[in-house]
């Protein structure tokens, strides 16, 4: 249980043990337990579904978005390939990304690409940069159709934000993950689950069908791929850890610039 007394200027949590700690306001375990609470409260009011990125609606924390645009400035990719299109609000923002960095294109694949979406991806200002693919993201023809339009030594990153079951995300990870260039990402989105197990809008069994149980098992087999933080570009506040949708999803391949 969290409590915060902002008159007193601090945050009380209970204690797995049964104690509570108490926290200053102005400490970053304070800020870590609030944040998780706002998650939580946030995943229950669907924050997420309140943004538009250059008029398409964008299905993603505001956080997120701010974090990967820093991955994607520093890694500055050939290619990013996303999973899971909905309203192509995240496709849009990628390619704009590009589009400021002079380079680049953006693979968006999705099950079911509804007419009234792919019109307005197809009519976009960032449409240029953009190509869709329609199919299941683990379809044999999805995979080849994607694999035949990255050229040998481009800088591939990969985002998937499909289907978050465990299995789904697994036979992703082991698709895309080859097509992920080394010292780049691949990008397992929404560990979210996990830790909103049994709020209301989750399913019962999301405390282990989840995409990090995914990752877990898929880094036991992937010896060239490692789970690590891309850590914050700048920082000068005492926070460390990201508020995130997506913890434990980064995963990077080993080698490149960054090994
Ligand atoms: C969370 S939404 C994507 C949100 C989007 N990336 C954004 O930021 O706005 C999930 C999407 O995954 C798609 N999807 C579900 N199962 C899929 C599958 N097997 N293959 C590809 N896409 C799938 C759904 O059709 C849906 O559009």
């Amino acid at each position: 249980m969290l409590t915060i007394d902002e008159a007193r200027g601090q945050v009380t949590l209970a204690q797995p043990d049964g104690g509570e700690a108490v926290y200053p306001m102005d400490s970053p375990q304070a800020f870590e337990a609030v944040s998780k609470a706002w998650l939580r409260c946030g995943w229950d009011v669907k924050y997420v579904y309140g943004f538009t990125w250059m008029g398409r609606p964008i299905i993603q924390l505001p956080e997120d978005m701010i974090r990967i645009q820093e991955v994607i400035w520093r890694l500055a990719p050939d290619v990013v390939i996303e999973t899971g299109v909905a309203h192509g609000g995240s496709l849009v923002f990628y390619a704009g990304l590009l589009a400021v960095l002079g380079k680049g294109r953006v693979i968006g694949v999705d099950v079911e690409i509804r007419p009234h979406n792919r019109a307005a991806i197809e009519s976009h200002p960032m449409a240029d940069r953009i190509t869709l693919v329609e199919g299941s993201s683990v379809a044999d023809s999805t995979i080849d159709a994607v694999r035949a339009m990255i050229k040998p030594g481009e800088t591939v990153l990969v985002i998937l934000d499909s289907n978050h079951t465990r299995d789904h995300v697994a036979g992703e990870l082991g698709l895309y993950g080859p097509l992920v260039s080394p010292g780049s990402y691949l990008v397992a989105c929404d560990g979210i689950m996990a830790q909103v197990a049994g709020a209301p809008r989750s399913q019962p069994d999301w405390a282990w069908n989840n995409p990090i149980t995914a990752v877990e098992a898929f880094l036991v087999d992937n010896k060239d791929f490692v789970l690590e933080e891309p850590g914050f570009a700048f920082n000068e506040g005492s926070v460390r850890e990201r508020v995130t949708y997506w913890p434990k999803s980064f995963l990077r391949r080993r080698g490149g610039h960054d090994a």
